[in-house]
């Protein structure tokens, strides 16, 4: 049985129309702004969805009131599936002082759950802070379903070296090639930026990040394809965190933007929902 927290709500009727039992919950607001939960119905075995996107904080403290109010229903396996995993790019110290701010979060949530499923974390190994089973879920199946008859005989690229893996496992599933985006050094002062071992010359392109923030990162790599004379450029990402003005100013450059639902956006048309029920 599922739980849905309110930061999916969006993808409530979707987990319930692939045959996904939800047990119903309430959730409120006190006058004084903390968060009022109820779980009216109970289950042996749990799985919370709640992906904790803007407002972050709050999202979290649902995520913890909700496996709080469950154990004391007397659930016995709780597993936690987290679209968006807040806080995870803040995965080292950099200055003195600081936090590891996704340990924290993963500290605090193995209090309560047993299982943790997440989609495309922004670093894999932290993972590892989750005493329990941890698992990182990839959204290449989504994206290439989504993209797959548009990009045709078309390549996947990465918009750097990074992010590969992901290019790697999105090509794989079309039976496509794939590359990623270098920076080579042409003089002193110049830095010229292209696909490795790649020609896109004619080709439909489809660049896969896990994140578009401002998307300077997806806008550039589209440019340069451009370019090189690529044929359509189509950019999809996990996570649409994006700032204000991006998703306007990406879909300007390319020929479609799309992004997962791990986050509801005017362009969150690729779902991950199947993977869910799959779990
Ligand atoms: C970086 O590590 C991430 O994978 C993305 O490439 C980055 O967050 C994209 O940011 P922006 O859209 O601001 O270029």
């Amino acid at each position: 049985m599922f739980v849905i927290g309110s930061g999916a709500r969006h993808l409530e009727d979707e987990i319930k129309a692939l045959g996904g039992g939800v047990l119903d919950v309430e959730i409120k607001r006190f006058p004084d702004g903390e968060k009022y939960v109820r779980v009216l119905d109970s289950a042996e075995e749990v799985t919370l969805v709640q992906s904790t996107f803007r407002p972050q904080d709050e999202h979290l403290v649902e995520m913890i009131l909700l496996a709080d109010a469950l154990r004391e229903r007397g659930v016995r396996k709780l597993r936690a599936v987290v679209p968006y995993l807040a806080y995870s790019r803040q995965d080292r110290v950099t200055k003195e002082g600081e936090p590891v701010s996704v340990r924290a979060v993963m500290k605090t949530l193995a209090l309560y759950y047993d299982e943790l499923y997440v989609f495309d974390l922004h670093n894999p190994e932290t993972l590892k802070f989750f005493p329990g089973k941890a698992v990182n879920l990839s959204p290449a199946r989504a994206i290439a379903e989504y993209f797959g008859e548009k990009l045709g005989e078309g390549v996947v690229l990465a918009p750097d070296k990074g992010a590969r893996e992901r290019a790697k496992a999105v090509a794989e599933k079309l039976g496509l090639e794939y590359s990623h985006f270098e920076k080579k050094r042409i003089s002193p002062t110049e830095v010229e930026m292209r696909p490795v071992d790649i020609d896109v010359k004619g080709k439909n392109v489809l660049i896969v990040d896990d994140i578009i923030s401002t998307g300077g990162t997806m806008i550039r790599a589209a440019n340069l394809l451009r370019e090189m004379g690529a044929g359509k450029v189509f950019v999809a990402a996990t996570h649409g965190v994006f700032a204000e003005g991006a998703i306007e100013r990406v879909s300007k450059a390319v020929d479609e933007l799309a992004v997962t639902n791990t986050i509801p956006t005017p362009v969150s048309r690729i779902s991950i929902v199947p993977d869910i029920l799959g779990l």
